[in-house]
C-alpha cells in the first residue's frame, strides 16, 4: 500500500520566501510532504504568484468579506479541513489567529519567527535585536498557541550580529537560516521525531 502523503496548509500574507524554500525542499525530496493549500489574507501577496507559477493550489480569502475575525478564521478552517491538511505552517502570515482557529488545529500549527524567542517577539524582531544591542540573534520554529510567539520552541538557529550590521543585512542573514531551519523542523515533525513535554520539545535523533 502506498504511504499516505503528509499534507501541509500554508498561511501567507506577503513575499513568500519561506514558502518557496518549503516548495524547494519538497522538490528536492528532503521534505516528505505536499502542499494541499496556500491561503492568503492579502490579494496582492507575491506568495500567491509563486503558487501560480509552480502549480500549487492557493486561495485568497478577503477578511473584509467576513463579519469578524472568528468568522474569517472559521472560513480558513473550513478550507483547510476540506483538504484534510495534517499540519498548518505560518509563513509570514501577518494576522493573529483566533482561539477558534487554534482549537481546530491544536498542536498542529507551526510558525517561524526571526529572533531567538522568547527575545523579541512580535513585529520587527531584527530591529528589536539591533536596538537592544545583543550580539547574537537568529530564528525560531515554534508551535503556535494563543499568545504572540509564545508556543513551545521546536528548533532554533543562531546568527551572530556584527558591528557593521543594519536591519537589512541582519534580516538577510537570518532569512538564509530560516530557509534551512523551517524545512528541517517540518521534516522532523513529519517523521514523528518531535515530542512535546510540557513547554519543552524533545527531539529523537534521525535514524542512520
Ligand atoms: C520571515 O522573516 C518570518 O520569520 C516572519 O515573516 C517573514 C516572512 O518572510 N514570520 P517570507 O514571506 O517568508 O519571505
Amino acid at each position: 500500500m502506498e504511504k499516505k502523503s503528509y499534507k501541509l496548509g500554508i498561511l501567507v500574507s506577503g513575499r513568500g520566501s519561506n514558502l518557496s524554500s518549503i516548495m524547494d525542499s519538497i522538490d528536492r525530496k528532503e521534505l516528505h510532504a505536499e502542499i494541499a493549500l496556500v491561503l492568503s489574507n492579502k490579494k496582492e501577496a507575491p506568495a500567491l504568484k509563486k503558487c501560480q507559477d509552480r502549480g500549487v493550489p492557493s486561495l485568497f480569502l478577503d477578511p473584509k468579506s467576513y463579519a469578524g475575525k472568528s468568522q474569517y478564521d472559521l472560513a480558513l478552517v473550513k478550507e483547510l479541513q476540506a483538504r484534510s491538511v495534517d499540519l498548518i505552517c505560518l509563513a509570514g502570515y501577518m494576522k493573529l489567529l483566533s482561539s477558534e482557529f487554534i482549537s481546530a488545529f491544536r498542536g498542529k500549527i507551526i510558525n517561524i519567527h526571526p529572533s531567538l524567542l522568547p527575545s523579541f517577539p512580535g513585529l520587527n524582531a531584527q530591529k528589536q535585536a539591533l536596538d537592544y544591542g545583543v550580539k547574537f540573534s537568529g530564528c525560531t520554529v515554534h508551535y503556535v498557541d494563543e499568545g504572540v510567539d509564545t508556543g513551545p520552541v521546536i528548533m532554533q538557529s543562531v546568527v551572530p550580529i556584527y558591528d557593521a550590521d543594519n536591519e537589512e543585512e541582519l534580516s538577510r542573514r537570518i532569512l538564509e537560516q530560516e530557509h534551512i531551519l523551517y524545512s528541517k523542523a517540518l521534516q522532523a515533525i513529519i517523521e514523528g521525531r518531535i515530542r512535546l513535554a510540557g513547554r519543552r520539545t524533545v527531539q529523537k535523533q534521525e535514524s542512520l
